[in-house]
């Protein structure tokens, strides 16, 4: 094992909440309320994705402009809501985790859908962590496609063979797995059915301990 890849939300940063509160501000300015059992589904996937599947749950139409509008909406809102965020937004164990893949002499990287990785990251101490970010700007297909992870992949100079991805949605897992890397599934082993090994979260373990358990 060569390198760790870390998607961002939900997994190194708690941004999940409010990229959900800004669709459902979304949703009801367009006049419904976003039911949430879309919630999960909306984790993983880019900007315009999401976009579609809360129009569909409206059963909104819209046109190429009026979709790049909205997208923009959410978006504003979305900054709005990360305005003052410092490191109190980095998930608990995450800080102690990356020490721990430093010593163990992994190489380390970001496979984000997310189009504002990198203004996150820089509003927190461990940006600098990170050999290389490859987020939604640095790609045409999003996950479930593993063009992102591949990226980073090769930025980092190791085969996908040589790699553990770390994910907390469904998308990103299944992204992993058909980009032929190892993946650790954050969150319950009930949605993330898909990786080869499931966390709640990165606390209470090391870079070691995830060699050993998928060795
Ligand atoms: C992913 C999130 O990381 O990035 C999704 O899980 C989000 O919820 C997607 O929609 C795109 O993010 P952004 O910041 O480019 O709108
Ligand atoms: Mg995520």
């Amino acid at each position: 094992m060569k390198a760790f890849i870390f998607d961002l939300d939900g997994v190194i940063v708690d941004t999940v909440q409010y990229h959900y509160e800004s669709w459902v501000k979304l949703a009801s300015s367009l006049g419904f309320q976003l039911n949430p059992i879309i919630q999960e589904k909306l984790k993983g996937i880019s900007r315009m994705a999401s976009l579609d599947l809360v129009l569909a749950q409206g059963g909104i139409t819209a046109t190429p402009e009026q979709k790049v509008e909205y997208a923009k909406q959410k978006n504003d809102w979305y900054l709005e809501s990360l305005s003052s965020v410092n490191d109190n937004v980095v998930l608990p164990g995450v800080k102690e985790f990356l020490i721990s893949t430093k010593e163990a002499k992994l190489k380390m990287a970001i496979g984000s859908a997310s189009k504002n990785a990198k203004t996150i990251l820089a509003k927190t101490s461990i940006y600098k962590s990170f050999d290389t970010i490859k987020d939604g700007n640095d790609v045409k297909n999003s996950k479930p496609d593993p063009e992102v992870f591949l990226k980073a992949a090769k930025s980092l100079k190791v085969k996908p063979s040589e790699a553990v991805v770390f994910e907390d949605s469904e998308k990103g897992i299944i992204a992993a797995k058909a980009g032929g890397f190892m993946c650790v599934g954050i969150g319950s082993s009930d949605v993330l059915t898909d990786a080869d090994i499931v966390m709640e979260d990165l606390t209470h373990i090391s870079a070691e301990m995830i060699v050993r358990l998928l060795s």
